[in-house]
């Protein structure tokens, strides 16, 4: 599967790039893929993330529970990968969503490729149609007391308020035909 790079900067610019990948974040699910200590890529499923710009530069910010397998991987190597799956690949958004890396070689499982990032460590996945290599720029958690009822709630009655990280979009590849398609 033939590839194109994106100037990190330069990728917002492609306004139908960023309708798909964030539609498909809020739709089904896109991949965070982070590196263990094992070197094993280990995939996991997203719903929600923002794409902007801080700091004068390109960030794509994400939510991970403490609990995740992939929370000690970002943790470790301070990069992960977010990558857009094909539309006709739904189950892995599935399986990434439901198992953890503690118990499944999902990149195995699912017969995904890991694709050597350019500027982080955290491999993407070569089977995807976007993926963005992202350095933690900075992080945070989110703050119980700070946190209104209703989604306090709703997403957190067991108290595993999510770690934000903020991750500096350094690199960007795009599958050819896509970007074609795309721009059409
Ligand atoms: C559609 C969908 C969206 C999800 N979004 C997130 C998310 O944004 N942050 C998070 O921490 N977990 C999210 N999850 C849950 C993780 O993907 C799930 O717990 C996964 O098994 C964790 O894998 P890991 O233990 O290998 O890290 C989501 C699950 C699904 C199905």
């Amino acid at each position: 599967m033939a590839r194109v790079d994106l100037k990190p900067e330069e990728w917002i610019d492609h306004p139908a790039l960023a309708r798909e990948a964030h539609n498909r974040m809020a739709n089904e699910g896109i991949l965070l893929a982070s590196l263990d200590a094992s070197g094993r890529v280990n995939p996991m499923t997203i719903g929600w993330g923002v794409f902007g710009w801080i700091w004068g530069r390109p960030i794509f910010t994400v939510l991970v529970r403490p609990s995740r397998y992939t929370y000690g991987c970002v943790e470790a190597t301070g990069d992960f990968t977010v990558n857009v799956q094909p539309a006709d690949r739904r189950d892995v958004v599935d399986f990434c969503g439901t198992r953890s890396g503690r118990e499944h070689d999902k990149m195995t499982a699912l017969d995904l490729t890991p694709l050597p990032s350019r500027r982080i460590k955290s491999p993407g996945i070569a089977e995807c149609l976007i993926v963005f290599e992202c350095r933690v720029a900075a992080k945070n958690d989110i703050l119980p007391p700070e946190v209104i009822e209703d989604i306090k709630g709703h997403y957190y009655p067991e108290g595993d308020y999510h770690r934000v990280y903020f991750g500096q979009i350094m690199a960007v590849s795009v599958e050819q035909d896509f970007l074609r398609r795309q721009a059409k």
